[in-house]
């Protein structure tokens, strides 16, 4: 078996000028279509779902949309526990919380289902990629507005070169890998 280490260097790809001259994007597409290392980084987020024993603890993964949805989804299969979606504004049906962050230019809004959990619900929050954490930050809000409880977020990649991480403070993060 690959380390994880590896499993990541072969399937993440920098894309340079995406989606704009002087931004260099990681591709995680070519890790999605390599089975064995998808299994094996799904399994590495899911341990932030589960105690020293490796027993999960977590009722709900939250999915950030839309790359988020993408490791999310597994992970909560992974772990026994419920998928909750956080939108884009203007995507859920039924009554919704919101939250706003600020964006390079301008500003985006998330939204959650506000039965998306049941108070207390323990929470695992993944999403691709941390850069300036706004975000995760706005996502975290939401589920405390639903009145369920943060256990950690877990991200496949962290930018340091960006503020994320010191804009989450205290909270519970882990990052498969950080550049
Ligand atoms: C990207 C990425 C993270 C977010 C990180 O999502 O997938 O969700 O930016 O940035 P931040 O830490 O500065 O908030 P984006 O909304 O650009 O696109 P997506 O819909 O493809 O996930
Ligand atoms: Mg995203």
């Amino acid at each position: 078996m690959r380390s994880l280490e590896q499993v990541l260097a072969d399937g993440i790809r920098d894309i340079p000028d995406y989606p704009q001259p002087g931004v260099m994007f990681k591709d995680i597409t070519p890790l999605l279509a390599d089975h064995t290392g998808f299994t094996q980084v799904v399994e590495a987020l899911a341990v932030s779902g589960k105690d020293d024993d490796g027993r999960p603890v977590v009722d709900k993964v939250v999915g950030i949309e839309a790359r988020g949805f993408i490791l999310a989804a597994p992970v909560a299969l992974a772990l026994g526990a419920g998928f909750v979606p956080v939108r884009k504004k203007g995507k859920l049906p039924a009554a919704t919380y919101e939250e706003s962050y600020a964006l390079e230019y301008g500003e985006a809004t998330i939204e959650v289902h506000q039965d998306a959990f049941v108070p207390g619900d323990r929470v695992l929050v993944i999403d691709d990629v941390l850069a300036t954490g706004g975000t995760v930050e706005a996502c975290l809000r939401l589920i405390r507005r639903c009145g369920a409880e943060v256990a950690g977020t877990a991200v496949l990649l962290e930018l340091s070169f960006l503020p994320g991480r010191k804009r989450l403070g205290n909270e519970n993060l882990t990052a498969l890998l950080t550049v």
